[in-house]
């Protein structure tokens, strides 16, 4: 298997920049933003864009396990960490590292609504969108990709490649 780089390292925290600076500009500031990480992949992300804010945020983790993700049509997850902190009254942004056919986020958006926050919205640092198969709404995109196995900064092939700085792209020999 071979890398093609596909995003530089800093052409990844200079987006991080802009979107940190984006999400202070759209949250009040009296209360803090609540950024839901939602692992594994997305921590890498996570520890950056939450210094990338000025503002006050609380942070917490998610573990999920998918029945069979993007394969079955209800998106269904299993919870395998829970959060530690109440969501009712926040203001919850979901971090993901990327977003590919929607069905786990469409699932996990409707799950943590029930947990009566004041709002949910969604950060991704990168979008497939030609690969949706169910409709999210995400506020903030870090980038948008085409179809094509991207691992590095948090996105994993068997469990590797996690820590590459930069994203790239898997491609055979
Ligand atoms: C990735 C990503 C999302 C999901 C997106 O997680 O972090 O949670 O897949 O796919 P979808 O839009 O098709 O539902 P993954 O299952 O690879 O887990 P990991 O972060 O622990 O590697």
């Amino acid at each position: 298997m071979a890398l093609r780089p596909l995003l530089s390292e800093a052409k990844i925290q200079a987006r991080i920049l802009e979107l940190g600076a984006q999400i202070d500009a759209d949250y009040p500031t009296e209360t803090p933003l609540y950024l839901i990480c939602i692992l594994k992949g997305a921590c890498y992300f996570m520890a950056d864009l939450s210094r990338a804010v000025r503002r006050d945020v609380l942070v917490d983790f998610m573990g999920i396990s998918s029945y069979g993700k993007g394969k079955t049509s209800s998106g269904e997850v299993k919870i395998t960490k829970d959060l530690d902190i109440s969501l009712e009254g926040a203001d919850v942004l979901i971090v993901e590292d990327i977003i590919d056919s929607g069905v786990t986020l469409s699932y996990l958006t409707g799950l943590l609504r029930q947990r009566k926050p004041k709002s949910v919205r969604v950060v991704t640092l990168l979008d497939k969108p030609e690969r949706r198969l169910r409709p999210v709404d995400v506020a903030y995109v870090g980038f948008r990709i085409p179809d094509e196995f991207v691992v590095g900064y948090g996105l994993d092939h068997a469990e590797k490649y996690r820590n590459l700085r930069d994203v790239c792209v898997l491609e055979p020999d």
